[in-house]
């Protein structure tokens, strides 16, 4: 279909927030975090903007493709936004990877790295571009409100970056969305234009999480079963499914649902959190790490994040 991974990068902020440390800022505790979400510790950017981890994943994923950064002919970036409104996270990156390509930022949410990946594929496909980088990055710690406890303890910052090339190992991509941007989102900000009125509400999180919890529970089981149907496999044929890692739960009860062994969802929320565009890529790379996946090994991923959008691939590695 066009596209295979060939390098993969991950970076994490230096400073590690458990549970515990929450507790003291916020009426919280270790106990209901873990029970409720899986989660125990989280990484939030103190010194570090969102550009100089998106190059460090990048110089990885580059190192593991073996390629040069002069190799890369388009940066995409999914997040929800980079250091600057303007320019872009990619031409950020681009500059200091010290190369001029076709560079832009797409935001889909916790979906961004799913989204990136078709439409690299697509530019791939047209035969203009060779290497494809795509960098899935967020300091979502800006956008949390630290007094509200039911999103704060949710989210971690990270980045994560795939060399994308033209091959055959993306069997099955589709991106999609509900319209229920009521359930998740976190408002553009006003600036001090005097010919509106003023409505700001900080720009925080905002989430309906008992709503999200069942879109995600319910769409994820079907984008899986469409898609596996689509390439005419079965779900034991799947090797691993790599979920957006919003909530161990979610997770969990779709592996229920499913009647598959844990063993094929692999969780890594417990040391992250939700790192929104970069969990299923900061995952993979874990994975391909440990040596956990081999060639062969079939993959499914599935992202759902504000939106509601909702993104699925089958990936033979290759
Ligand atoms: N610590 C202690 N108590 C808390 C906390 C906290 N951090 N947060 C909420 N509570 C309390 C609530 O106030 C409530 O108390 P009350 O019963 O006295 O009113 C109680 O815990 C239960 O709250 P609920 O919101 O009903 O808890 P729920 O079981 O639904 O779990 C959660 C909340 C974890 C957010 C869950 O709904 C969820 O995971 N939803 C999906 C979230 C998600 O996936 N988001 C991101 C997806 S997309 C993306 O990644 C951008």
């Amino acid at each position: 279909m066009g596209l295979k991974i060939i390098g993969t990068g991950r970076v994490l902020p230096s400073k590690a927030v458990s549970n515990d440390e929450l507790a003291v800022m916020i009426d919280t505790n270790d106990e209901w975090i873990t029970t409720r979400t899986g989660i125990k510790n989280r990484y939030i950017c103190t010194t570090e903007t969102l550009t100089d981890l998106a190059e460090s994943a990048s110089r990885m994923a580059l190192g593991k493709a073996n390629l040069s950064a002069s190799e890369i002919d388009m940066i995409i970036c999914p997040t929800l936004g980079g250091d600057y409104v303007m320019p872009s996270l990619a031409c950020c990156v681009a500059q200091r990877l010290g190369i001029a390509c076709n560079a832009f930022d797409i935001n889909a949410a916790c979906s961004g790295f799913v989204y990136g990946l078709e439409i690299a594929e697509n530019f791939l496909s047209s035969g203009k571009y060779r290497n494809i980088l795509i960098v899935s990055a967020d300091i979502i710690s800006r956008l949390v409100d630290w007094r509200d406890r039911s999103t704060c303890v949710l989210f971690g910052d990270g980045a994560a970056a795939c060399v994308v090339t033209q091959g055959d190992a993306v069997k099955y991509i589709c991106n999609k969305s509900e319209p229920k941007t009521e359930l998740l989102y976190a408002k553009s900000r006003d600036g001090n234009n005097p010919f509106t009125s003023q409505t700001a509400d900080g720009g925080y999180v905002n989430m309906q999480g008992q709503e999200v919890y069942e879109f995600a529970v319910r769409a994820v089981e079907r984008e899986i079963l469409d898609a596996l149907d689509t390439v005419q496999m079965q779900a034991a044929d799947v090797n691993f499914f790599l979920l957006h890692q919003a909530n161990s739960r979610i997770i969990k009860a779709v592996k229920s649902k499913m009647k598959l062994s844990a063993e094929k969802f692999p969780i890594n929320i417990d040391r992250y959190a939700n790192t929104t565009a970069a969990t299923i890529p900061i995952l993979l790379d874990e994975m391909l790490e440990d040596g956990k996946i081999a060639p062969g090994d079939v993959l499914v991923l599935v992202g759902f994040g504000a939106g509601m959008t909702i993104g699925t691939s089958v990936i033979v590695w290759e």
